[in-house]
């Protein structure tokens, strides 16, 4: 590939130590120059990220394929760039029809009413993981960040007192910088053993069926045929991945912009009902899933750009979220802004399966914290942020004094029994 064809061309990495720390500086200026630019990090790729090019690239599978094409650049995770080198993943590596009867089994387990089902669960971990810390006045926030991750284990029927390995693999995998040793060990040594478990305990509900969602896609049919293990480990490990990392990465943004605000917090905390609209500023501004990657299918002109079969192109949701064509002040956090037509979710057919789930969550976070933390104090010189922001942008840690209370769980413990080994 030659540059003539590929202006404008720009430096633009997403992985890069440059990119994490001025991330809304860089996209803002691809955004007023080149809203679609070409870059050569990794390989090639298009960067989308006005507003315009990412909700229209979002919205045309037939050209901007989710799916994995082994033929342009080898094998990998096709929605990232580079590739990360996971299992396939379902839905979100099949391009429409043949995603929509994955998408209709999924949808029903992640539609509003039935998440209602999941918010004693979510309450009970909250609740919990306060409780570890309530009676010493201080902590590391992030701790919160962990619930996320033992919802979706004991949702899927897994052990959720393992929700760290659960961690190590899936955020450290898009959180860490490709070329560390984190990432290498979750690569190389967590996400194998998480897919240990996991397949073990597919064949272990295939024999003893349980409440919980494994065994809902055990006995579930697509096209008139039950699942393979194959299919159900891809649904399964896509939704773990889905669910651990991003939610903590919003409530983790969210939480420390809240001690820098505290006008905004005093709102909060006197009027819970403000909540769900500044949840959906707070998904805008922190867009949790940054950018993800498609494959384009057509030799074909793009807002004026000459893209290419087999061409990679990032879309940047975290860029488009900010776009001043569509938001007023979009650098601005207004937790009063509405309507909101953010889209940390993605858009089209692959938008965010989890997503009442992870307001849910969101929600009761913030819920507890306020309640129980109200007063909590950031330690800003010592928070650790996620070396690579590229994917997912956070904070690993958030050191935090506030009002010692009292611990709300009693002799309940944080882990139940009611899940079942599978070895
Ligand atoms: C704040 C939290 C979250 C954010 C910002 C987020 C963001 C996204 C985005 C941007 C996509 C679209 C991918 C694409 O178009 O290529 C997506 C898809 C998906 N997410 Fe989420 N997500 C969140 C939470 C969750 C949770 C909690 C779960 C599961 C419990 C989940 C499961 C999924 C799944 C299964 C897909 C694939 C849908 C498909 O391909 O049809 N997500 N998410």
């Amino acid at each position: 590939m030659t540059n003539e064809r590929r202006c404008p061309v720009t430096q633009f990495d997403h992985h890069s130590t440059e990119h994490t720390e001025n991330h809304v500086a860089i996209y803002r200026k691809l955004r007023e120059e080149s809203p679609v630019a070409w870059t050569e990090a990794h390989g090639g790729f298009w960067v989308l990220s006005d507003y315009a090019s990412v909700y229209e690239a979002s919205r045309n599978d037939d050209m901007f394929s989710s799916a994995r094409h082994d033929e342009y650049g080898g094998p990998g995770l096709a929605v990232t760039i580079p590739k990360a080198p996971t299992e396939f993943h379902i839905p979100i590596e099949i391009d429409p029809p043949n995603s929509a009867p994955y998408r209709k089994l999924i949808n029903k387990v992640t539609a509003p009413r039935t998440v209602e089902n999941l918010e004693p669960m979510i309450k009970h971990y909250v609740t919990g993981i306060i409780d570890s810390v309530i009676e010493t006045g201080e902590a590391d926030l992030a701790i919160v960040a962990g619930v996320p991750a033992m919802v979706v284990i004991d949702w899927l029927g897994l052990d959720p007192s393992e929700y760290q390995t659960y961690v190590d693999a899936m955020h450290t995998l898009v959180s860490a910088a490709p070329d560390s040793a984190e990432y290498r060990h979750a690569a190389d040594v967590s996400v194998p053993r998480v897919e240990e478990t996991v397949r073990a305990h597919i064949r272990y509900r295939r024999e003893h069926p349980g409440d919980d969602i494994t065994t809902y896609f055990i006995q579930s049919e697509i096209n008139g045929e039950t699942m393979t293990d194959d299919e159900i480990y891809s649904i399964l490990e896509l939704i773990i991945s889905g669910g651990v990392g991003t939610t903590a990465s919003l409530v983790t943004q969210s939480l420390v912009w809240l001690y820098q605000n505290p006008d905004e917090r005093t709102q909060l905390i006197e009027d819970p009902s403000m909540l769900d609209i500044a949840l959906e500023e707070f998904l805008r501004v922190f867009s949790p899933t940054q950018a993800l990657g498609r494959t384009v299918m057509e030799d074909a002109e793009f807002h004026g750009c000459p893209v290419r079969k087999g061409d990679r192109a990032l879309l940047s949701w975290a860029s488009a979220n900010r776009d001043p064509e569509q938001f007023s002040d979009p650098d601005d956090v207004d937790i009063t802004r509405w309507p909101n037509r953010h889209i940390a979710f993605g858009v089209g057919v692959h938008r965010c399966a989890g997503l009442y789930i992870a307001k849910a969550l969101a929600r009761e976070i913030f819920t507890q914290v306020f309640e129980r933390m109200s007063d909590y104090v950031v330690d800003m010189e010592n928070v650790v942020t996620y070396p690579d922001q590229g994917t997912n942008a956070g904070y690993h840690s958030i050191p935090v004094t506030f009002t010692p209370g009292e611990r709300l769980l009693g002799q309940t413990p944080l882990f139940g029994e009611h899940y079942t080994k599978a070895s």
